[in-house]
């Protein structure tokens, strides 16, 4: 049966109970307002760990914007449910006053990946991710937590903090689950108008045309001259960013060099949720 716990010392307790039978934890991060694509996670971590738990908490301190915050989707009832049918093991629920006892004082600093596409347009946010994920870590104690590469440069930061501070912990990237017309999904779609969807799948076609083109052997500053006017801006949308971008350090090139793994990442506005995408280019 599906355990619901909101405090940190139950949760302790429970581990004090699970850990001594050796069994192996998966934990999947989530902000609630569930679908398939946290369900996809969900999955995952089933099918490669012992026991798995959820985590739901909607965390104010990686909102750069107070609106987006307070229109979040929040639907823990219907979660829970899914859940419990998921044959999820344990979910942690807590309150902002758990989880933030007091104002956090430390900061992440990631450097120039801070300075790059989500980086830059939400200043502070990984600073946010990353403090809810460590203390997440250390609530918890996965062996293995599983996020999705829809937020693709959120992977990155965690697997560096990760790498940097010895996490004892893996981490497993689940390929983006889409609607069947190749919109991303998210929490944050539920807030689009019938218009507003109808709209939001051009940011996955902008993304595979731009792709084919590279493939191609366009160049990216001309892909990138052409697709604006001609898909985006005709739909009265304005990218915060379309860039090209190496995996890894997500610097933005101009053109593929064999074998190395790139992105091309977006963020666009649809109405007034902001949506993100991506799309990975192998080219080995
Ligand atoms: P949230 O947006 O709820 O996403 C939880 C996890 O689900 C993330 O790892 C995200 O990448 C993954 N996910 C979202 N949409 C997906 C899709 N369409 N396909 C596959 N995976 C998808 O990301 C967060 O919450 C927060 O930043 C969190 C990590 C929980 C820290 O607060």
């Amino acid at each position: 049966a599906l355990e619901i716990l909101k405090t940190i010392s139950s949760v302790k307790q429970h581990l004090r109970t699970l850990k001594p039978q050796n069994k192996s934890i998966g934990l999947v991060p989530t902000m609630g307002a569930l679908h398939q694509g946290h369900l996809e996670l969900i999955r995952q971590s089933k099918k490669l760990t012992d026991i798995t738990f959820v985590s739901i908490f909607v965390n104010p301190i990686q909102f750069n914007n107070p609106e987006d915050l307070q229109k979040y989707p929040r639907t823990l009832a219907s979660d829970l449910e899914i859940l419990a049918k998921e044959g999820v093991d344990m979910v942690f629920t807590p309150s902002e006053s758990e989880m933030y006892p007091e104002a956090v004082m430390m900061e992440f600093d990631f450097g120039s990946m801070e300075q790059v596409l989500e980086g830059r347009f939400r200043p502070g946010h990984f600073n946010g991710v990353a403090i809810v994920v460590s203390k997440l870590f250390h609530i918890l104690e996965p062996d293995i937590s599983f996020f999705g590469q829809k937020d693709i440069q959120q992977v990155a930061v965690i697997q560096r903090m990760v790498n940097d501070l010895s996490y004892p912990i893996k981490i497993e990237v689940v390929p983006t689950m889409r609607e069947a017309d190749g919109l991303a999904m998210s929490s944050r779609n539920q807030r689009l108008s019938k218009d507003g969807r109808i709209l939001a799948p051009i940011l996955y076609k902008t993304l595979s045309k731009c792709k084919d083109e590279l493939l191609r052997g366009e160049e990216w500053f001309n892909i990138k001259n052409k697709v604006i006017p001609e898909m985006l801006e005709p739909l009265k949308i304005k990218p915060e960013y379309l860039e090209l971008v190496e995996l890894g350090s997500f610097t933005s090139v101009n053109n593929l060099t064999p074998e190395k793994p790139y992105a091309i990442c977006i963020a666009a506005h649809i109405e007034e949720v902001r949506l993100i995408d991506n799309i990975i280019i192998r080219t080995d």
